[in-house]
């Protein structure tokens, strides 16, 4: 992932992001869950494609994360729905630990690329 330093913006404490657990933020408008779980740090969107629940709280396992209304899993690496009842996934977002912190960049995916602007 080649994105600036300057284009992340801190988000949390690292020490505050429990292993297998999620917690909300909002940073621009964006309604985000971060999920640490097997060390590794996640940042997807956290709005359930079906209902508009939060993510945040979902049972998290195997590289997924269930919603907690009606358990439409997530991979958490790419956002891909991999079962019902949502019907799409959801985004992700470019996420690294930094000093102590969490940092976020909100233009693009886990992966590097941007996101598609939407309509
Ligand atoms: S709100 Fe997430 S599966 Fe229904």
């Amino acid at each position: 992932m080649s994105i600036p330093d300057s284009e992340f913006h801190s988000l949390a404490n690292a020490s505050d992001l429990e292993e297998g657990k999620g917690r909300p933020v909002e940073l621009n408008h964006h309604r985000i869950a971060l999920i640490r779980h097997d060390g590794k740090v996640y940042a997807i969107e956290d709005r359930c494609p079906h209902a508009d629940a939060s993510l945040a709280f979902g049972p998290v396992e195997n590289g997924c994360i269930a919603c907690p209304w009606h358990f439409a899993e997530f991979r958490l690496e790419t956002g891909e729905v991999l079962s019902g009842p949502a019907t799409c996934g959801i985004r992700t977002y470019a996420v690294r630990e930094s000093k102590g912190q969490i940092e976020i960049n909100l233009d693009h995916n886990a992966d590097g690329s941007l996101h598609k602007t939407e309509g």
